[in-house]
């Protein structure tokens, strides 16, 4: 079994952030998003990792972050993708890295609370078992896909699925949908998929879309299993996702500081202080992360906040946040829900007039009381 990493497109959703950086590696509890996708394949038993990238500064981030997969103990090799055209324009162009094996694909902005080593046990399981007589359908799968009831399904790919629960239909955003049933970005395959990428058209939005693949796949008679997530996921894609993400990742740390907490500081609860970190005269309320080499003074971190390496908080006050490192919030109180990239500063100024003065990126968004 191999895996395929989708970690390329164009992050549109999550500008500025993702100018400059890939939107697979904004953190989650200090993390980037893609760590926590290999190393759910690595505990799965999966050695053999092709990622697939674009061919811009993003990717570029994303093999210096990764690099060779061995500090996860896999082994990476990267698939490079001139333009994002789709999920199943992803498997075609890995066709030399896959070769006839079995693989998962997992979409590398995605994240799951739900391991993947049931699920991947699970098709291990279905296509190596001998059918007994009785049953009514004999054939092993050829894919297998993680499903999730969600509130408004036309946002995502869409399955329906027959009274014995094999899925009958796919659906790629459907105006209408026939299930509320949507496609995690985790999916099975075996070999038979390269037939499927290979003889489908692209959609009305360009893209070769893997839902239409699967969609092949059932209209030749091959067979589609499917489980039902367990625990949460998120597709990280947007701000307050991703706030909530990181809510929910905060709250599973163990405590440790390893940093500096000065007598005058406090530090309640499930409270990661990295080494190198620094806190004067502050209060750090958990669950939230302090990133190595940052500095607090006079400065209060509430629940459910990260703050990235090397940030220097003086006098401030943020809670529900994620804050990348190199950032400065000076004199600012009362920052809530709010996600700041990397070398962003935010300072409290007397210089008169008083007024707001802001120096914003394109597709930046400020929101003042
Ligand atoms: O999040 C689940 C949904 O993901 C599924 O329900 C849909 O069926 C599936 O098509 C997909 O929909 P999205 O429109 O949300 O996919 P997105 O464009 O965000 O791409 C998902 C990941 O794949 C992301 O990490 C970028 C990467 N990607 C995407 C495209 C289109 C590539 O590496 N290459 C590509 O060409």
């Amino acid at each position: 079994m191999k895996g395929l990493i989708l970690a390329g497109g164009t992050g549109s959703r999550l500008r500025p952030i993702t100018h400059t950086s890939a939107k697979q590696l904004v953190p989650i509890a200090n993390k980037p998003i893609l760590f926590y996708g290999i190393e759910h394949m690595a505990a799965a038993g999966i050695k053999r990792i092709g990622i697939v990238v674009g061919v811009d500064a993003a990717a570029e981030e994303i093999v210096q972050t990764v690099g060779d997969g061995s500090q996860f103990g896999v082994e990476v090799t990267y698939i490079r993708q001139d333009a994002p055209l789709g999920l199943a324009h992803c498997v075609l162009i890995a066709r030399d890295f896959l070769g006839d094996d079995d693989f998962v694909m997992y979409l590398g902005d995605n994240m799951l609370q739900q391991d993947l080593r049931t699920f991947v046990e699970s098709f291990e399981a279905q296509r190596n078992r001998q059918p007994s007589l009785h049953e009514d359908d004999v054939r092993p799968p050829a894919a297998q896909i993680l499903l999730a009831h969600v509130d408004d399904p036309r946002q995502f790919g869409v399955a329906a699925l027959d009274p014995g629960g094999d899925v009958v239909q796919l659906v790629e955003k459907p105006k209408d949908p026939p299930s509320d049933l949507a496609l995690v970005g985790v999916y099975l395959f075996d070999r038979h998929i390269h037939d499927a990428v290979r003889a489908i058209q692209p959609s009305w939005r360009g893209e070769l879309e893997i839902t239409d693949a699967i969609q092949w796949l059932l209209d030749h008679g091959h067979r589609v299993v499917h489980e039902v997530l367990q625990g949460w996921w998120i597709d990280t894609g947007k701000k307050d996702p991703l706030l909530h993400c990181n809510r929910l990742v905060v709250d599973t740390l163990e405590r440790r500081v390893d940093g500096v907490v000065d007598e005058r500081s406090r530090v309640d609860g499930r409270v990661v202080v990295e080494a190198g970190a620094r806190l004067e005269n502050s209060v750090v309320r958990g669950p939230a992360i302090i990133g190595a080499g940052t500095r607090l003074v006079d400065t209060y971190v509430g629940p459910y906040t990260s703050i990235g390496s090397n940030c220097e908080l003086v006098d401030a006050e943020i809670e529900h946040s994620v804050v990348l490192s190199d950032s400065r919030i000076v004199g600012v109180h009362r920052i809530h829900d709010s996600l700041l990239g990397r070398e962003v500063e935010v300072v409290k100024s007397d210089v008169r007039p008083r007024a707001i003065r802001l120096m914003l990126g394109d597709h930046s968004r400020a929101e003042l009381e």
